[in-house]
């Protein structure tokens, strides 16, 4: 039976959080015995915002470890660097010509990102979603398993393949490229900040206590947690709107302890703050001390890791190519002797 295809890809900025592993990599875990995955580090979007040239690749081979350590198997998934395939450079050029200036200006990230960013926002911030679509559409991609806030860029992804390639240079029912679905599941989609739980999570954000990374000992785990807002209601719930820190909180713990939501409203409906912290710290750092042991080893000797990188490259060459090819000639390209 042909399986179905899923691709999705996190930024090698800064250090992956709680946010980027329970909204997109947990997900793309449990997907790969089910499906044709390939996953990718996109370091072409880590430089659409100033960089620093001397940590780009380690990032890039760190976050690489990190999908592995998260339980990411070569065997059953194909993992690559999105620079590495130039397949995805060139399409995003080719969709660029055939992309409205004006769904661009529309992008939610870009605004927000294009504000911090002051005078300084490059062209590359902007098209940042079309080279995202290109990464999405040159592997067929049936599903992309991400968080709450790319769904935009994803319908942008769908608005280009189905209204912008297909509808003006497909033949009447020969599609050239597949129009992908989001997963976006609820369980997770959207983690708060631990200083401000009406605020997403971020790899942005100046203040390093509002996000737990994957690789944060477990002192700063504590102290993180120690610090976290809190309110002054005794017992935590779920779902009340002037209570987001706690909703939040729960939330995250549900997940990471494996209980049901149910379970924990229950465990936590009449117990304080003060006695909830700890229970939340113990099962974060119990959480992340195994990715952080394979994370560690992988990144102790790259041997492997590089191996599975070079493998990836191979599959998503071949896929990329071949979908590539398709668009360029469907678009009228010279084909050479
Ligand atoms: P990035 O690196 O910003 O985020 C990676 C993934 O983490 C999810 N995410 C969150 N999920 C829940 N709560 C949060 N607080 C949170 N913060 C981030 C994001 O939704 C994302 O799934 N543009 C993509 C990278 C990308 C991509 C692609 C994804 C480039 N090309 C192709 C899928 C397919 C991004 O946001 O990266």
């Amino acid at each position: 039976m042909i399986q179905k295809r899923v691709l999705s890809g996190v930024q090698p900025t800064g250090s992956i959080h709680i946010g980027n592993w329970l909204g997109a990599i947990r997900n793309w875990v449990d997907l790969q015995d089910t499906h044709d995955t390939f996953v990718c580090v996109v370091d072409l979007h880590a430089i659409t915002v100033p960089h620093d040239p001397k940590k780009l690749a380690n990032e890039t081979l760190s976050t690489a470890a990190i999908y592995l350590a998260c339980g990411m198997d070569p065997k059953k998934c194909s993992i690559f660097i999105q620079s590495e395939i130039t397949a995805h450079s060139e399409l995003c050029w080719i969709l660029n010509c055939i992309t409205p200036l004006n769904w661009m200006e529309r992008m939610i990230q870009f605004k927000e990102k294009a504000i911090k960013q002051g005078d300084n926002v490059s062209i590359g911030l902007l098209d940042y979603p079309v080279l995202m679509a290109a990464d999405i559409l040159l592997y067929d991609s049936d599903l992309v398993p991400v968080g709450e806030d790319q769904k935009q860029h994803l319908e942008l992804a769908r608005d280009i393949a189905a209204q912008r390639i297909n509808a003006k240079f497909a033949k009447k029912d020969h599609p050239i490229l597949k129009v992908p679905q989001p997963l976006i599941l609820k369980n997770g989609a959207k983690i708060m900040s631990l200083t401000d739980g009406t605020k997403k999570m971020s790899k942005s954000d100046q203040n390093e206590n509002s996000r737990i990374s994957l690789l944060d000992s477990p002192d700063l785990i504590t102290k993180k947690i120690k610090k976290a807002k809190t309110d002054s209601e005794i017992g935590l719930e779920f779902n009340n709107p002037i209570r987001p820190e706690a909703n939040n909180l729960l939330n995250i713990y549900s997940i990471i302890s494996g209980k049901d939501p149910e379970d924990v409203a229950i465990e936590c409906k009449n117990i304080g703050w003060g006695k909830f912290k700890p229970l939340f710290t113990e099962a974060m750092i119990t959480a992340l001390s195994p990715i952080q042991n394979k994370y560690n080893d992988l990144m102790n000797d790259p041997y492997e890791l590089t191996n599975v990188l070079k493998e990836g490259k191979i599959k998503a060459e071949e896929v990329s190519q071949e979908t590539l090819k398709k668009v360029k000639n469907a678009l009228g390209f010279y084909k050479g002797s």
